[in-house]
């Protein structure tokens, strides 16, 4: 799966220790994904490379202008064929099922706002899907694409050391779209705080059933 970021602060991806250890750095090292970040600003034809401007009608802060955005977005279309993904708090949900969605995708193209957002004539002609990674607002759209790298990766083969694992995850379809029941790891009595009997009886069937009741 590749992964096109479009963003005016590169360094954030490219330089993210987050990309470089545990399941994300293995996928990129194991070839499963490729992560590759573009400066947008590289694209502004402004003598000052200004890539905002002050929105029509008035109103706070500043907008992401339209040139240097249509300009990388097609770009970088002629690499990757994916689906353009603009993360804003106006998007739909990202929720487990469109990031299983996402994972059958080879190639997709992730568009980070800054500022109060962008033009939306931007939104109108080129971006295809638009996502929110919650109810909240973040200063840039970097964590929100990092945040769908992630869950992405999780699903596709290989990436995580027991394919089982995501399958059985908090809103999988093994757990009806459910958040994963309780875990307890060694030892079985932590002064005097106990494992329940049953997770310690070896009885898989009683353990199954136990584990689909405590689902939250
Ligand atoms: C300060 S925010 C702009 C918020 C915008 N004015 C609004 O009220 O919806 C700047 C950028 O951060 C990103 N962003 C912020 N919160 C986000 C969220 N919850 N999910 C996805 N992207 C987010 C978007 O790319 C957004 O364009």
């Amino acid at each position: 799966m590749h992964f096109d970021i479009l963003t005016l602060f590169p360094s954030f991806i490219e330089d993210n220790p987050y990309f470089k250890h545990s399941i994300i750095g293995r996928a990129i090292e194991q070839k499963i994904i490729k992560v590759r970040a573009h400066d947008i600003r590289k694209h502004s034809r402004n003598k000052h490379n200004k890539v905002d401007d002050t929105p029509y009608g008035g109103g706070a802060g500043m907008l992401m202008t339209c040139q240097p955005l249509f300009d990388s977005i097609k770009a970088i279309k002629k690499k990757n064929k994916g689906p353009v993904i603009f993360l804003t708090p106006q998007g739909k949900q990202l929720t487990n099922t469109r990031v299983r969605e996402l994972a059958k995708n080879p190639e997709l193209i992730l568009l980070c706002g800054r500022y109060e957002g962008i033009d939306q004539r931007v939104r109108d002609e080129l971006i295809d899907e638009e996502y929110s990674i919650g109810p909240y607002v973040l200063t840039g759209g970097e964590l929100p694409a990092m945040v769908l790298v992630d869950a992405v990766t999780r699903q596709l083969p290989g990436a995580l050391h027991d394919d089982e694992s995501a399958l059985e995850d908090s809103f999988s379809r093994k757990l009806k779209g459910k958040k994963e029941y309780p875990h307890y790891t060694k030892p079985a009595n932590f002064k005097g705080l106990k494992v329940p009997d049953v997770l310690l009886s070896g009885n898989h069937a009683e353990i199954e059933k136990w584990r689909m009741k405590n689902l939250r």
